[in-house]
């Protein structure tokens, strides 16, 4: 547990801007009044920053304006001054190539705005995939006290009598269509029902798994990522969020006291027990190098070899976030594997992590299964090397099919995404169920921002025949709510001549995850002639973010953040003079 003496109005970081007898002070205060306040509203009280990611194109965050009131009534309640900040809001379905190409950019407003304005403790307002790891990335390095408020899962809704996933769901239809067993008039009416709220996707994918990270790294109150978008309890949750913003700000508790060593290891070790998303992986090394903790692929396949998987949501369950909400949420599922987490971690409420789980009960244990009765008891997600993969690959074992985690067939290699667009669906290729299919240039750099291409269309032709899984094989990611026997994130890419720009058609590719390796049969002296030919694609931008994106990124295994952001060991503090 943190112990420290609450700090006085005149240690508080915005007293600097607000409190002196002078010249910019009198600036700072004449301008709140500008802005209708009184010197009572903000005269020695914290001020807290809520950083809002809603825009109109982020519909999972549709009902933020209404939240960012709840937190800011909180704030009030306790003593504090609530000041709204909208930053990017990285809308999943709307950002092109990927919302991940913006992750870091969301990170660097993040961390800017904590540092230059008169921010006490924070409120980051997140939910839609990469808006959580960004805003928490920004917030470890500005390491201003902060609290997550998850945006929560949209509502259960159904089609046809049958309980939908947004996302997944998706995936499956789009493939019933592509195999003729769906009309265009039913694919229309999906449209109307897939997505029925406020609020993120509410299957296991990257939102859900990375606000229940956040949860248990501490971030949020106890069992908020949890409770969905339009329940009443999220409104109360926000509130609560805001008051106890006010006592981070008092106690001056840091993100990065929180989220160290065993706080990471408690986020993998959950990430493996919900069957999470693989993004979480990516995201979860770039926040790790925004602080001097390590962690490596290696730490993510030791703690998957001890885990069970005990959520039974979708995309790899039955059951979706509204019914793991009614089965008792996350801290039901965190107290069947509390023996596999550091239990003494501290979480923004100056509780302990057993403190925040208390006495959670399953109410329902075919949503949250029992130990002795696990999805599977260990290997939610695999980590992968071999001459295909040198700094390795994941693969999440649970969501494919099983007779494929031990495979060897030919490549069917594309060049990029358009090639595979335009080619996969020919039937002169003739693919068979047994090849596999290799997507080059679809990583950090090649695509570029590592997009969710990586569960790569079967061919119509072999859909039609019945066929709805195969090896696939590519350096870019996979939505958190899509499935299949999918190797992703190859590392290093084959952009920069990775291995993986090596294959061609017909080349054996032997994938073997008990053995957890991805081995291309071709000799050595072969690849090394490969190589020697092989020619560096000219720069994808010569200017503006694009250059500073292409310039800075680092592969997949190191977290896809920018070199320049990673701490290295220190945090520039935020600037104490102004
Ligand atoms: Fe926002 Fe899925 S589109 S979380």
């Amino acid at each position: 547990m943190l112990s420290r003496t609450r700090l006085t109005a005149q240690q508080l970081r915005s007293h600097r801007y607000l409190g002196p007898d002078d010249l910019r002070s009198f600036g700072h205060r004449s301008r709140q009044k500008q802005a209708g306040f009184t010197t009572e509203d903000f005269s020695g009280k914290p001020v807290i920053g809520i950083l809002n990611t809603w825009n109109d194109l982020i519909s999972c965050h549709a009902h933020f304006r209404q939240r960012v009131e709840e937190i800011k009534r909180g704030v009030w309640q306790a003593g504090g001054f609530p000041v709204e900040i909208p930053v990017m809001g990285l809308s999943e379905t709307f950002m092109k190539p990927t919302s991940m190409y913006y992750r870091n950019f969301l990170a660097m407003e993040a961390e800017e705005v904590l540092r230059t304005y008169p921010i006490d403790a924070a409120v980051l307002m997140s939910g839609c995939d990469k808006t959580t790891p960004a805003l928490l990335m920004g917030a470890l390095s500005a390491d201003v006290p902060s609290i997550v408020m998850p945006g929560g899962p949209m509502n259960r809704t159904s089609w046809h009598g049958e309980q939908l996933a947004s996302g997944t769901d998706v995936w499956r239809f789009w493939a019933e269509r592509g195999a003729g067993r769906m009309s265009c008039e039913a694919w229309c009416e999906l449209e109307d029902h897939i997505a029925a709220s406020p609020g993120h996707c509410m299957t296991m994918g990257t939102a859900s798994t990375m606000t229940a990270l956040a949860e248990v790294m501490g971030m949020t109150l106890a069992g908020a990522s949890s409770v969905p978008a339009t329940h009443s309890g999220h409104a109360r949750m926000a509130a609560q969020t805001g008051r106890q913003a006010v006592e981070l700000a008092w106690y001056h508790v840091k993100p990065t006291e929180l989220m160290n060593r065993e706080s990471f290891e408690n986020a993998i070790t959950t990430l493996m027990a919900i069957g999470g998303s693989t993004n979480a992986i990516v995201h979860l090394m770039a926040m790790a190098g925004r602080t001097d903790v390590t962690v490596t692929l290696e730490d993510f396949d030791r703690i998957s070899q001890r885990t069970p998987v005990l959520a039974n949501l979708r995309p790899t369950g039955k059951y979706v976030m509204g019914d793991f909400f009614d089965a008792g949420g996350l801290n039901a599922l965190l107290a069947q594997i509390s023996d596999l987490l550091h239990l003494d971690a501290v979480t923004v409420e100056g509780k302990t992590l057993k403190d925040a789980i208390g006495e959670a009960e399953i109410w329902n244990d075919d949503v949250i299964r029992r130990r002795n009765n696990a999805i599977c008891t260990t290997g939610s997600l695999a980590v992968l090397r071999g001459n295909l993969a040198p700094d390795g690959c994941v693969i999440k074992p649970a969501a494919a099919e099983a007779h494929l985690l031990q495979h060897r067939g030919p490549a069917a290699v594309f060049k990029d995404y358009p090639d595979l667009k335009a080619r996969i669906d020919d039937p002169a290729l003739g693919l068979t169920k047994d090849h596999v299919i290799v997507l080059q240039n679809a990583g950090p750099l090649g695509a570029p921002g590592i997009p969710e291409w990586g569960m790569l269309p079967i061919p119509k032709y072999l859909l039609q025949e019945g066929v709805r899984d195969m090896v696939r094989i590519s350096d870019a990611r996979m939505s958190g709510t899509s499935y299949g026997a999918c190797v992703l994130h190859v590392s290093p890419e084959s952009y920069i001549g990775g291995p993986l720009a090596l294959v061609q058609d017909g080349d054996i590719v032997c994938l073997d995850v008990a053995g957890r390796e991805l081995q291309l049969e071709v000799s050595e002296e072969e690849l090394n002639s490969r190589r020697a030919k092989w020619v560096s694609p000219d720069p994808k931008f010569s200017r503006g973010y694009g250059k500073l994106y292409f310039d800075e990124t680092t592969q997949a295994h190191e977290g896809c953040d920018f070199r320049f952001l990673h701490a290295d060991g220190s945090q520039d503090a935020p600037p104490s003079i102004y």
